[in-house]
């Protein structure tokens, strides 16, 4: 962003002078003008203003609600509005802001448009699942399309949090446990909702949040404090905020939790030093629903005051929903606390996303009627959720190809409190979706196998302890040919304010799916679910079991298709699941330890009662084919430090049918000065093989992208000798090594 100040009169020197630039500096550097412009108008009440968001009254994703906020549009008190949407609401808003107030400056308009606005995508961990990067940018690409379509400017994602405790509810909304898939995750949901260009009428600003390391809030409990190393803190938490920062973010938002001590919100170091200083973040920092108003519950602000200053001076630009700037900025300048200096500096960094949406050209031009009908939930769109739908499940077991079924079977038992659901389906955090629009379980079995007879028995509900339907569900089972078990958690059960401390099948479905199972029939799990679920008596019992999150709008479709064969599953896991709650937290890329595991020997690092290894392995899943790995190989013994690493491994599909494996590289620095984790992912492909089929897939690192911290400010690659494991999971043993002088 430009830093000079510039005054009108100056103006057609700098365009001058900018005529030498590209075409995207020069519109930057004519938006940092008109921005300056128009901050010498402003007063401050009205800057301040600009650095006020409250949400309207349409939908509520926090604690509470202003109730003024309409006037406070009509007097230029606030900004921003989050939770309105729809081409007339936000046009009769608009309306308010741009006609009764001096300056006209049109609001900008918020909300969450997690995975989906109207056609509802599968929620983030199970998108991740996929490991797709075109895939997931298409379908933030429809988010986005749709939202502004509905008046929307502005999403509140991706959430880039590393998420390594799936008690925390929000292991949902993120990419899951890596910081490598995390990373490209995260860019690719950037590029999506930003699209090419901000002008352009489909696309949306994206928000980074939430910063920084929300998802090591300790015990998995919202909210909850965060104490760790610098050094942990940049080699896992940090890298998907920077690499969204790097895809062109144009917002970011701060965390809830306190980081070693100080609120994020109140965070210079992360706020101004980390964000902008150092990665070069030009964008704007929202706070998250109220905390500034929270940092005096953190206890490091004294008073209303106190905590708008601690924030502002941190790096905050805009307060969202507490009110401490509206109710304090203006004394704390005229009282000589903050320079106003630092709110032009946030109200330049808000306006100029307000230009570059193209608002100042035309404020209304994202509440247009025409587009609103004729965006929505088209069938492109639809088709594209059922895609990514089936790209989401993963197939955690498949005893004697349980899976598929016959598409000429005469008899299914559709048992569990997921068969016919719909209210589930899109799960938490889905934006304007419609629950009723979902396309549940049955109704996708009923157009799949139109000839089949499908029984349909809830058995027990998603909680509680009634098992008076166990008997009807129990005979429904007998009398099939094949029986699908649709459990899981209900949509609320992940998500904000969602932590559990058991992570099992909530209420009486674990006794329901015994009962069936143990009718001796085939039967195929499917777990509906936001995070991870201790599913280990399933794990051994249940012929096949598939993964499927919570799917959104095509649900029902998704999974017909790949309950019937038309689709072969391919997705892994984006996060280990646990045995139990006593083994979080548990991930692929830990410490060796000085004692690592060694049944014989008392005295290493172990549990009495339960393995180390996890019930299913971070990238672990099935397919109906399978694939082997041979021929692992480095170009050569020895490289230098910058030198490509040349990579090259075979694969076959060794099945009877076509499918996508995704190939995962991992790496293992043998010595270093630091200690390292036991393999870390540095790179995957999707490769598609025909049944017999052999390719050779081929993957290049830079040693760079194979170093550590040594400490908080120094990123180094040191020589020696490096492992490189390829395969289907993090369990890959295929081992090559080599050698960096
Ligand atoms: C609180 C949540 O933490 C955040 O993710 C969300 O964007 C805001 N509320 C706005 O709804």
């Amino acid at each position: 962003m430009n830093k000079f100040k510039i005054f009108l009169p100056v103006i057609a020197a700098l365009f001058i002078f900018v005529s030498c630039n590209t075409p995207a500096q020069v519109k930057t550097d004519e938006i940092a003008v008109k921005v300056d412009s128009l901050i010498e108008l402003m007063t401050i009440e009205e800057k301040i203003g600009q650095l006020t968001l409250y949400t309207s009254d349409m939908d509520q994703t926090g604690a509470f609600i202003r109730k003024e906020y309409e006037s406070d549009i009509k007097q230029g008190k606030v900004g921003a509005i989050f939770n309105a949407y729809g081409t007339d609401y936000t046009h009769r808003l608009q309306e308010m802001a741009v006609n009764n107030t001096r300056l006209r400056i049109p609001l900008l308009f918020g909300y969450d448009v997690i995975h989906g606005h109207r056609t509802i995508f599968p929620v983030p961990l199970a998108e991740a699942a996929s490991w797709n990067l075109e895939a997931i940018q298409n379908a933030s690409r429809i988010a986005a399309e749709e939202a502004a379509a509905e008046g929307l400017h502005w999403t509140f994602a991706p959430m880039a949090d590393i998420a390594r405790d799936p008690r925390w509810g929000r292991m949902v909304e993120g990419a899951g446990e890596d910081p490598f898939l995390g990373s490209v995750i995260a860019a690719a949901r950037v590029k999506g909702f930003q699209g090419e260009n901000l002008t352009d009428l489909n696309t949306v600003a994206a928000c980074i949040k939430h910063f920084a390391a929300y998802g090591a809030s300790q015990a998995g409990r919202d909210y909850h404090a965060v104490d760790m190393s610098e050094i942990m803190l940049r080699e896992v938490y940090l890298p998907p905020y920077k690499a969204a920062v790097d895809a062109g973010a144009v917002t970011a938002m701060t965390s809830f939790n306190d980081l070693n001590g100080v609120p994020a919100t109140s965070n210079h170091f992360l706020l101004t030093e980390l964000l902008r200083d150092e990665w070069g973040f030009d964008g704007f920092v929202v706070t998250d629903y109220t905390s500034i108003m929270e940092l005096l519950y953190h206890g490091v602000a004294a008073d209303t005051a106190h905590a708008a200053e601690l924030s502002l001076e941190a790096g905050v630009d805009m307060d969202m929903q507490s009110g401490f700037f509206q109710q304090s900025l203006a004394k704390l300048v005229a009282e000589k606390r903050i320079s106003e200096d630092l709110i032009n500096q946030a109200v330049s960094r808000i306006l100029t996303v307000k230009f570059e949406l193209g608002l100042f050209d035309d404020p209304y031009r994202y509440s247009d009627k025409e587009r609103e009908k004729n965006n929505i939930m088209r069938p492109d769109q639809l088709d594209a959720a059922r895609d990514m739908a089936r790209k989401s499940v993963v197939l955690l077991r498949n005893e004697e190809n349980t899976l598929p079924i016959d598409k000429n079977i005469k008899t299914i038992a559709v048992i569990g409190p997921m068969g016919s659901n719909q209210r589930d389906l899109i799960g938490s955090w889905s934006a304007a979706g419609d629950w009723t629009k979902a396309v549940s379980l049955v109704k996708g079995l009923e157009e799949r196998f139109p000839n089949a007879n499908i029984i349909v028995e809830e058995g027990c509900a998603i909680e509680g302890n009634d098992k008076s339907g166990f008997k009807r569900a129990e005979n429904a089972a007998k009398k099939a040919d094949f029986v699908i078990l649709a459990l899981g958690e209900a949509y609320w059960m992940s998500g904000e304010a969602a932590s559990r401390s058991e992570i099992s099948l909530p209420g009486a479905q674990q006794e329901l799916a015994e009962i069936i199972i143990n009718t001796g029939k085939p039967v195929a799990t499917i777990i509906m679910s936001g995070r991870p679920l201790t599913i280990n008596w399933l794990a051994e019992n249940s012929p096949a079991i598939l993964q499927a999150w919570f799917l959104g709008t095509q649900s029902g479709h998704a999974l017909a298709d790949i309950i019937s064969g038309d689709y072969n599953p391919s997705a892994k896991l984006p996060v280990t699941f646990p045995r139990n709650v006593g083994q979080i937290p548990i991930y692929y890329s830990m410490k060796n330890t000085g004692r690592p595991f060694d049944a014989n020997s008392k005295y290493t690092s172990k549990y009495l009662d339960v393995p180390n290894e996890p019930l299913y392995p971070f990238g672990f899943g099935l397919s109906y084919t399978t694939f082997t790995y041979d021929n692992l190989s480095v170009s050569k013994p020895t490289y230098a430090m910058n030198d490509s690493i040349k990579v090259s491994v075979e694969i076959s599909n060794t099945g009877k049918v076509a499918g996508e494996e995704i190939a995962q590289l991992y790496v293992k620095d043998h010595a270093a000065s630091m200690t390292r984790p036991v393999r870390e992912l540095k790179a995957f492909k999707r490769v598609w093989l025909e049944a017999g089929a052999t390719a050779i897939v081929h993957f290049s690192l830079h040693p760079n992208q194979i170093g550590f911290y040594l400490s908080e400010k120094e990123y180094v690659t040191e020589p020696g000798k490096f492992s490189i494991f390829v395969g289907g999971n993090s369990n890959a043993n295929l081992e090559t090594s080599f050698e960096l002088k």
